[in-house]
């Protein structure tokens, strides 16, 4: 029962849910279009619980429900709603075993914890649907420890101010000077979602400040990321999302934000506050220097540098739900020079519910790009 084998590769690109006393909801943001981002009560038709969320969020909370237990969205839904989206609202003995368990998990934080979201379905289950009774003996003589890095820190003591490691960023990119000349770029490539047999082509047009979309023509069908500058959306076919246009809220926008940035990363400082320097740490065997900032919505950003290099091999990042912390990881490789800047020409986007890798091929500097590019996309043709 290990893996994370979804019956359906979401691409709802993050996190998020709702709730304990201490966690505000993240309720549904404007975009820039000016309509509300509908709650999930709205668009579905049986949630009892986890109501007065967004629909990213609440699709993230069941990548967080399937992660924790190490279950496929069909072992907690009737086996129909693998091809049919109406039929996730039948209820089954586990999908109502797992409304208790939100139920418990909030009042234990309640009872115990001030409200403090520190107990989640992950806490006891970590991957198994029975959580183990007796510690076990292989962990306990093993090195790995398997837990995902970028936690909140604090400034960590004889460490180095994050400024000191993000001109190194900038200086290992080029410099500023260059990276500040590059504002737009145009590229073709691949994309490959986490069950996909084979790869599809990408195009990519992004335009500094932070303006991003992507578009995978997928066997399936479209599927589009746009990012505005303000407001974010993921256009996908029937097979992959409830929605055919799904609205990016809260904190997992802030983080589409901060992806968007590292295109263009000449104002990356003023990217997130309250930044802080962790202890280095060995991603892939190499050493890492750690930097943390916030986001808007108050979300946790953790950024990874290669010590040798400079460059950014890793951003992780947090967005609240109701029933823990949701993660969303980017590993950037192949860095290549474009326009004198280096450039990551692939990066794989790891998220509790699927796990996506961009690759490109052919990459165009500063071209104009028409603004309706990143305007809220259409649905998918199929
Ligand atoms: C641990 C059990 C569990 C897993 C795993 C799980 N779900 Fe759910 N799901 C629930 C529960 C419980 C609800 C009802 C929530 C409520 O009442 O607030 C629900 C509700 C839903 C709904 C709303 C249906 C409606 O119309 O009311 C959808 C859609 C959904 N889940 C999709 C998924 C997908 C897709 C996955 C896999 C990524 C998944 N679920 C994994 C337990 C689960
Ligand atoms: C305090 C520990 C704890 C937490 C936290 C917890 N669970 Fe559980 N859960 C259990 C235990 C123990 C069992 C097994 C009970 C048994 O064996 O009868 C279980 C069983 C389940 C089952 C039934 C699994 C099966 O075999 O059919 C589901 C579904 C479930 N939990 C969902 C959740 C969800 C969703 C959350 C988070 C909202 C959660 N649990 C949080 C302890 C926990």
């Amino acid at each position: 029962m290990k893996y994370p084998k979804y019956l359906l590769a979401f691409t709802v690109c993050n996190v998020v849910l709702a709730g304990s006393a201490a966690t505000p909801y993240v309720i549904g943001s404007q975009d820039t279009t000016g309509q509300r981002s509908p709650m999930a009560e709205e668009v579905f038709k049986n949630v009892q619980i986890l109501k007065g969320i967004p629909v990213d969020q609440f699709m993230s909370t069941m990548g967080f429900f399937s992660a924790s237990l190490g279950l496929n969205c069909t072992d907690c839904h009737v086996e129909e709603s693998a091809s049919n989206w109406t039929r996730y609202a039948d209820d089954n003995a586990r999908k109502q075993m797992a409304r208790r368990m939100m139920l418990m998990v909030n009042s234990i934080n309640k009872t115990n914890f001030a409200g403090r979201q520190v107990v989640t379905c992950n806490t006891c289950h970590r991957g198994n649907p029975r959580p183990n009774v007796m510690p076990s003996l292989d962990l306990l003589y093993s090195s790995v420890s398997g837990d995902e890095p970028g936690d909140p820190i604090q400034q960590a003591s004889g460490q180095p101010p994050a400024d000191q490691i993000l001109d190194r960023y900038l200086q290992a990119l080029g410099g500023l000077q260059r990276v500040a000349a590059l504002t737009s770029v145009t590229a073709k490539g691949n994309y490959m979602a986490y069950d996909d047999v084979e790869k599809s082509p990408l195009e990519m047009y992004a335009r500094a400040p932070g303006h991003r979309m992507i578009i995978s023509h997928s066997h399936s069908g479209d599927i589009t990321w746009t990012f505005d500058g303000r407001s974010a959306w993921i256009a996908a076919p029937a097979t992959d999302k409830p929605v055919p246009v799904l609205d990016i809220t809260g904190q997992d926008l802030d983080g589409v934000k901060l992806e968007s940035e590292v295109s263009f990363p000449a104002r990356i400082k003023q990217a997130l506050t309250n930044w802080r320097t962790g202890f280095p740490t060995l991603i892939n065997g190499r050493e890492t220097n750690i930097v943390q900032g916030t986001t808007a919505n108050g979300g946790t950003a953790t950024l990874c540098f290669d010590v040798e290099t400079g460059l950014l091999v890793r951003l992780v990042r947090f967005s609240n739900s109701p029933v823990g912390r949701l993660v969303t990881r980017v590993d950037y490789s192949d860095y290549r020079e474009v326009a004198g800047v280096k450039m990551p020409f692939k990066w794989t986007v790891t998220w509790l519910d699927g796990r996506s890798t961009y690759e490109l091929m052919s990459v165009q500097p500063n071209v104009a790009i028409d603004t309706s590019r990143f305007a809220k996309p259409a649905p998918s043709r199929q």
